[in-house]
């Protein structure tokens, strides 16, 4: 990659989750030189964000003015960084031509989406930026980090006792102080333009026609109503965030590797040792009462019916406080709701009590073994996904800058580029922790 002017550079610094990330990266970087730059289509509102900022151990070495939708600006300031954060959302409008710019400047790339077409689209460019040996990894904030990351751990802990994880079902919960729980409007938008495009993603999904995983273990199947969960003592339904399907991309990148052979002409390239069998993983998200699963299930009706008509997306962008019951709206959360929240996901483990390789035979029999597996962490939109997203880059640049070849090159899901790396025990330093609750035989 040769010299260039930074070893991060944060897009869309001026938005309401990219300011805590630039300003919490200038601790996370610890003692690390880090020489970085803020950057945003507009001077002024960077210089806002700077004094917002106030006098950090580590300010930024630049302010850089970049318009994502203009291919000269941006090519023009991705180049000058080793690894660049995207901010700007909803991805759906300028993400692609993000990454198309980074794997031209032959810059690594990791983003806050959660948008699977968004995914689905830049998988395509896998191939370019595995030969422009350029990392991308989106999906680097909440919630895919936990679930993927929280995946991984979890097969690496039964891969410890000489055991195998098989089947991974995660129940996500948020938690909240008397305020309750906000978010900002550009993740409302992104949802409601996600499902006024479903049938896009559904296309392409058909067209990258992907390998089947191979399934060990009792298949499981997704409980699709509503219903009280015992084991977590709260209300849940399915989760229709990107999690289940970034799960399931890295896997089935690590059985494309696997298949293909290409594993071992390009050592490089994405390395099964971390990732071993895949699992079946299911998310759902928890609520404390049938309330509030009353009030998920309005919201999801009324966006998945309103989003079909222009109008009636029209209506759902202008009054997203109505039709999120008080959730998201343009001033996003207070201080003081960030403050009083936070994010519990409990990974109920199954597999088996011996070593099984992925180039084993699928099996069907019933698992022997049970783990409970938690992840918990701080406020998870603006608090949990700068840390979570500040890390993954500077995995990234520590790999690269200690010339270990840890991080895969291609496009890949945060637990196929962060298996080989300390990720896990930096998220743990930093407030996002991952540990075992308990463990038995079936
Ligand atoms: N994974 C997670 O848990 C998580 C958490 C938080 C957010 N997100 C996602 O992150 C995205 C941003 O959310 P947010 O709440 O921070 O939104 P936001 O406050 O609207 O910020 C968007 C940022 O993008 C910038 N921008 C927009 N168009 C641009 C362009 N053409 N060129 C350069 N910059 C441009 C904006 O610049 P201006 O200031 O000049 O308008 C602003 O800095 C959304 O997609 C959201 O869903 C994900």
């Amino acid at each position: 990659m040769g010299q260039r002017d930074f070893d991060v550079m944060v897009l869309g610094a001026t938005g309401f989750t990219g300011k805590y990330v630039a300003r919490d990266l200038q601790s996370l970087a610890r003692d690390e030189p880090l020489n970085w730059a803020m950057a945003g289509r507009s001077s002024s509102k960077l210089q806002e964000t700077l004094a917002w900022m106030g006098p950090g151990k580590r300010p930024p070495a630049e302010l850089v003015v970049a318009d994502a939708s203009n291919p000269q600006s941006l090519q023009a300031a991705v180049k000058r960084t080793h690894v660049l954060i995207n901010c700007v959302g909803p991805f759906r409008y300028t993400g692609y031509e993000v990454v198309a710019a980074c794997i031209e400047a032959g810059t690594h790339y990791v983003d806050i989406s959660g948008e699977p077409e968004f995914v689905e689209r830049i998988l395509t460019l896998f191939d370019k930026a595995e030969e422009r040996g350029v990392s991308v990894v989106p999906c680097c904030g909440f919630d895919c980090v936990p679930a993927d990351m929280g995946n991984l751990f979890a097969k690496t802990e039964f891969e410890k006792r000489g055991y195998t994880a098989t089947s991974v079902e995660m129940f996500i919960r948020l938690t909240s102080g008397p305020l309750g729980i906000s978010g900002n409007f550009a993740t409302y938008e992104s949802a409601v333009q996600g499902l006024s495009h479903a049938h896009e993603l559904r296309a392409l999904r058909k067209k990258a026609n992907r390998a089947q995983l191979p399934i060990f273990g009792k298949k499981t199947r997704i409980q699709e109503n509503p219903r009280f969960e015992k084991r977590v003592s709260r209300w849940c339904i399915p989760f229709f965030g990107a999690d289940a399907s970034v799960v399931r991309v890295g896997q089935q990148l690590v059985e494309r590797f696997r298949t293909s052979g290409t594993l071992n002409r390009n050592a490089r390239t994405l390395n099964t040792k971390g990732v071993p069998v895949p699992t079946q993983f299911s998310a759902y998200f928890c609520t404390d009462s049938i309330v509030g699963i009353a009030g998920l299930m309005f919201f999801g009706l009324s966006m998945s019916l309103l989003t079909r008509f222009a109008w009636g997306k029209k209506l759902l962008l202008a009054y997203p406080k109505i039709f999120s019951l008080g959730t998201f709206s343009k001033a996003g959360p207070t201080d003081a709701q960030m403050a009083a929240s936070g994010f519990i996901s409990t990974f109920y483990v199954k597999g088996f009590k011996k070593h099984l390789s992925i180039e084993d035979s699928e099996i069907s029999a019933a698992p022997d073994y049970g783990m409970t597996v938690v992840v918990k962490g701080p406020e998870p939109g603006y608090v949990a996904t700068p840390i979570s997203v500040i890390l993954c880059a500077l995995a990234i640049r520590n790999d690269e800058r200690k010339n270990t070849g840890n991080v895969p090159r291609g496009v890949l899901s945060p637990a196929a580029a962060f298996a080989q790396t300390p990720l896990i025990s930096e998220l743990n330093d930093a407030g996002i922790t991952f540990s075992v609750e308990s463990e038995s035989e079936l």
